[in-house]
């Protein structure tokens, strides 16, 4: 993934056209586009395959399964062209490990989830998300997921990971700041809702281009 603007669209629309039309206005805009369950379930594999084509795709199915079973899901999506998977830390390291071997094996890219972003997840992941950044690290992942709705929580993951990335949803529509992630250290901005439900998602773009390059020049 190449880092121009630190922006990542999560494209959870529902329709093939309606990702494709999106996809086109803001490529340029965002250095990847993230797909999961919504639109893949509605629009099918293919649809990774045709966003691929114009744009990094990362596919976030929170990959949570048994070592074979994680191999074979990770081989299907990044068969079907993605550059990049996620998966959930709490199945334990053997399953994170064939994910992170298979990603090897295609060139791309593991995130691993140690926090989601929505307010259940001080529930059973908070506690549990320092363990897991260290076996996102231990398993050779190329980052993690973390929650730009706790910006102290991006910080204590950083002092685990060292320099690896993380690329943290949150801001917009669940009402995490995008200066204060990525003060906090965030390496990307994943923005959903807010950009993509927008009735100028191009001009939402801009906005958070704004708010990234206010956020170096404070650096
Ligand atoms: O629409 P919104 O900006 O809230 O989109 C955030 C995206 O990030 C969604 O696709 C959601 O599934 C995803 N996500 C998250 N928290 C995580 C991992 C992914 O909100 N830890």
């Amino acid at each position: 993934m190449n880092k121009k603007n630190s922006l990542i669209l999560a494209l959870d629309v529902l329709s093939r056209d309606k990702a494709l039309e999106l996809t086109e206005q803001l490529v340029d805009h965002f250095d990847a586009i993230k797909v999961g369950y919504p639109l893949i379930l509605h629009a099918g594999l293919g649809i990774v395959e045709e966003i691929s084509s114009i744009s990094p795709v990362i596919a976030d199915l929170k990959i949570a399964d048994t070592p074979n079973t994680n191999r074979l899901i990770c081989e299907a999506v990044l068969g079907a062209g993605a550059d990049a998977i996620i998966a959930q830390a709490f199945p334990g390291k053997d399953s994170l490990v064939a994910c992170a071997d298979c990603a090897e094996s295609f060139g791309a890219d593991l995130f691993v989830v140690t926090e989601m972003s929505h307010p259940g997840a001080e529930q059973f992941m908070a506690p549990l998300a320092e363990r897991m950044a260290r076996l996102a690290v231990e398993s050779g992942a190329s980052g993690v997921v973390a929650p730009a709705t706790r910006p102290e929580r991006i910080r204590m993951i950083r002092s685990i990971i060292g320099d690896k990335l993380i690329i943290s949803p949150g801001v917009g529509a669940q009402g995490g700041s995008a200066g204060e992630a990525l003060q906090a250290g965030a390496d990307y901005l994943i923005v959903g809702r807010s950009v993509y439900g927008s009735a100028d998602p191009v001009a939402q773009a801009k906005e958070l281009a704004a708010q990234v390059e206010q956020s170096r020049r404070s650096n």
